[in-house]
This record gives C-alpha cells, sequence and structure tokens, in this order.
C-alpha cells in the first residue's frame, strides 16, 4: 500500500484531459492505496478570476470527482484551502528554494511567453505545489506529463530541507501514465482549459455535441479515403475497443465515410462512456449536504496529518 496525493486547480470547467490523465489514475489508485486527492484552490488563484466563479469552480471540481467515482469510504477528498497550514509550509519552503529553480519553470515561463502577467503567486507556485505534497509523506503523485517539473522541483526543495535542516520529508515520485500521458485537444494541441479547445464530459448535451463537432479535420471530399490517424481517431481510441478503433480508421482508409460521421460515431462514444457519471453528478447537485459532509470530513483527516508535520517543521527550522 502505498501513500498517494493529487489535485487538480479549479480553474475552469473539468475536461477529458483531465480525466484521462488524472482522475482514471485517481480511481485506479483508491482501490489499493492510501489517497488524498484535493482540489488546489490556492493554486487557482494565481489565474484571475472572480470570486463568485472561483467558488463554483472549486464546487465543480469536487462534484466531477465524485461523479468519475473517486470514491469517499477509499479515498480521503478535501478542499485545499480548507488547510491552511499547506500555506505555512509554502512560506517556510520559499527560504529554500533557489529564485534560479523557479525561473526554469515552465508554467512560469510559458505563461509569461503569452503574455500572462505575471505575479508572484505564479512564479511560486511550485513551492505551494511542494508544500500539498511533501505535508503528506506521500510515495507517489499520479499526474499528468506536464506536472512532471513540479515534481522534481518538489524533490529538489525536500532534498534542500532535509540536509539543511533534519530528513523530515520523503522524496515522492511522480506517476505518469504514458498512454494518455497528453490527450490532444480539438485541435490536435494539448487539450487544456487555457487553450480553449476542450470536450467536457459534463456540458450539455449540446455543448458537448459543438466541441465535438468542431474537432479539426482537413478538407479531403467526403468519397476520398483518409489519413486513418486524425485527430477523430486519436480520441476515439480513448472510448473504444481496439477493434471498433480498427473499424474506424478501415472506414478512412476505404473513403466515403466524411469527418462528420465519425464525429457522431465519437460524440456517442463519449456520451456513453460518460453516462453513469453524468447521471450521478446531477443526483450530488441536488445534495448539497452531502457533498459538504464529505469535504468536512476530509478536511479533518487532513488536517489532524497537517498538524503534526507542522510541528515536525517548525521544530527543524527553530520556529518552535
Ligand atoms: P489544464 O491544462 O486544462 O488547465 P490542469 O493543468 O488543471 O489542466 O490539469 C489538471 C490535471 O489534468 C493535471 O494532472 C494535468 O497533468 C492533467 N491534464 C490536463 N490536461 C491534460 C491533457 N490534455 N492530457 C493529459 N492530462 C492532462
Ligand atoms: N499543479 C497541479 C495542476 O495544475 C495542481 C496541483 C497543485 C497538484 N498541488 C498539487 C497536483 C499537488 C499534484 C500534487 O494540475
Amino acid at each position: 500500500m502505498k501513500k498517494i496525493i493529487s489535485g487538480i486547480q479549479p480553474s475552469g470547467i473539468l475536461h477529458i484531459g483531465n480525466y484521462f490523465g488524472a482522475i482514471k489514475q485517481f480511481i485506479n489508485f483508491q482501490e489499493e492505496n492510501d489517497c488524498l486527492f484535493f482540489v488546489a484552490d490556492y493554486h487557482a488563484l494565481t489565474s484571475s478570476t472572480d470570486s463568485d466563479t472561483l467558488r463554483k469552480n472549486t464546487r465543480d471540481v469536487v462534484l466531477d470527482y465524485l461523479a468519475l467515482g473517486v470514491d469517499p469510504k477509499k479515498a480521503n477528498i478535501f478542499i485545499q484551502s480548507h488547510i491552511p497550514l499547506h500555506t505555512e509550509l509554502m512560506w517556510i519552503l520559499s527560504n529554500l528554494t533557489p529564485m534560479s529553480l523557479l525561473e526554469r519553470g515552465h508554467s512560469f515561463k510559458d505563461k509569461s511567453a503569452r503574455g500572462i502577467s505575471s505575479n508572484t503567486g505564479l512564479f511560486t507556485y511550485p513551492v505551494l505545489m511542494a508544500a500539498d505534497i511533501l505535508m503528506y509523506d506521500v510515495d507517489m503523485v499520479p499526474v499528468g506529463k506536464d506536472q512532471k517539473q513540479h515534481l522534481e522541483m518538489t524533490r529538489d526543495i525536500a532534498t534542500k530541507f532535509n540536509e539543511k535542516y533534519t530528513e523530515i520529508f520523503k522524496l515522492p515520485e511522480p506517476m505518469i501514465v504514458e498512454s494518455t500521458a497528453v490527450v490532444p485537444g480539438i485541435d490536435g494541441a494539448k487539450m487544456s482549459k487555457s487553450y480553449g479547445n476542450t470536450i467536457d464530459m459534463f456540458a450539455p448535451k449540446k455543448i458537448l455535441k459543438k466541441q465535438v463537432m468542431s474537432i479539426v479535420t482537413d478538407s479531403t471530399p467526403l468519397e476520398d479515403p483518409k489519413d486513418p490517424d486524425n485527430n477523430i481517431t486519436t480520441l476515439y481510441k480513448l472510448f473504444a475497443t481496439p477493434e471498433k478503433l480498427e473499424e474506424m480508421k478501415e472506414k478512412f482508409r476505404v473513403g466515403n465515410y466524411g469527418y462528420g460521421h465519425a464525429k457522431k460515431e465519437l460524440l456517442e462514444a463519449i456520451l456513453e462512456h460518460f453516462a453513469e457519471a453524468r447521471a450521478k453528478r446531477e443526483e450530488l447537485v441536488a445534495n448539497p449536504e452531502y457533498v459538504d459532509k464529505i469535504l468536512a470530513e476530509g478536511a479533518e483527516k487532513a488536517r489532524a496529518i497537517a498538524k503534526i508535520k507542522m510541528i515536525q517543521v517548525k521544530k527543524a527550522v527553530g520556529l518552535m
């Protein structure tokens, strides 16, 4: 049994990239491990959203976790800001984090390059992430490939602390599932909320349909054979059996099979795959007290662990 933590930032409605890259792993891991899954609302403050949106997005991620099958009986589900000790640990770790380490951060560099003005929250984002992880002595952190660097930084920061003070932080391993490490979006680039190229499993059917129908294809005429490795089949692969996928690819090779047909098949596969989760999510929306109770219990359990860790940390650095 391993100890595992992971979190998702509530920066918008979740998409199938988040599902295959992250949540699906959460659900597999919860069966045989000691898991903590949280909603990183402090982190979401780094990209400016208004307060109502942040509140709604945070709640939505919790509902998405639960609807998709993260089970509060098997895993501990909580909201990051319910444990303010994360930010206290972050402050302590900041003093061991070289500027140069953070300057190399991909997400900071990317966001700056895209002209999103940087605040120090965005810059120090990886230190808060390190605090989230190191607080709980975890063995593994299941994430998508884009988070690999953050995990390396976490290990660096932990090593610095252990060397300077005492060995109190466990070095976590990233856990990246290669086959779904990067789910492409409707334009073929990495699916991401911030690129507006997502397919959202909990969107109303009409919107979901629009997203699938917007998958970028070329203009090969209907009758002609088409490249079977296109943006539609790459996504269909996530939902279809190998036989079904091969069937679709063969239809593309033969011709007389339009991209529109394939998109309809993909849409059906997505709706079928998430039918149960979509129904469950509606039940959860109608039952807010149940969700509140799960979050209160989750926070209580996490806080108990964090309190003990912070005493160790504060003693080690001389704050106690
Ligand atoms: P986004 O890029 O849409 O803002 P986040 O950065 O909030 O998504 O990612 C939340 C989790 O989902 C992370 O573990 C991340 O690695 C994973 N993830 C996000 N997008 C994808 C994708 N396209 N393919 C695979 N995993 C992804
Ligand atoms: N940075 C992660 C993301 O964008 C979210 C996150 C914050 C996280 N703290 C974490 C993930 C700790 C794993 C562990 O997806």
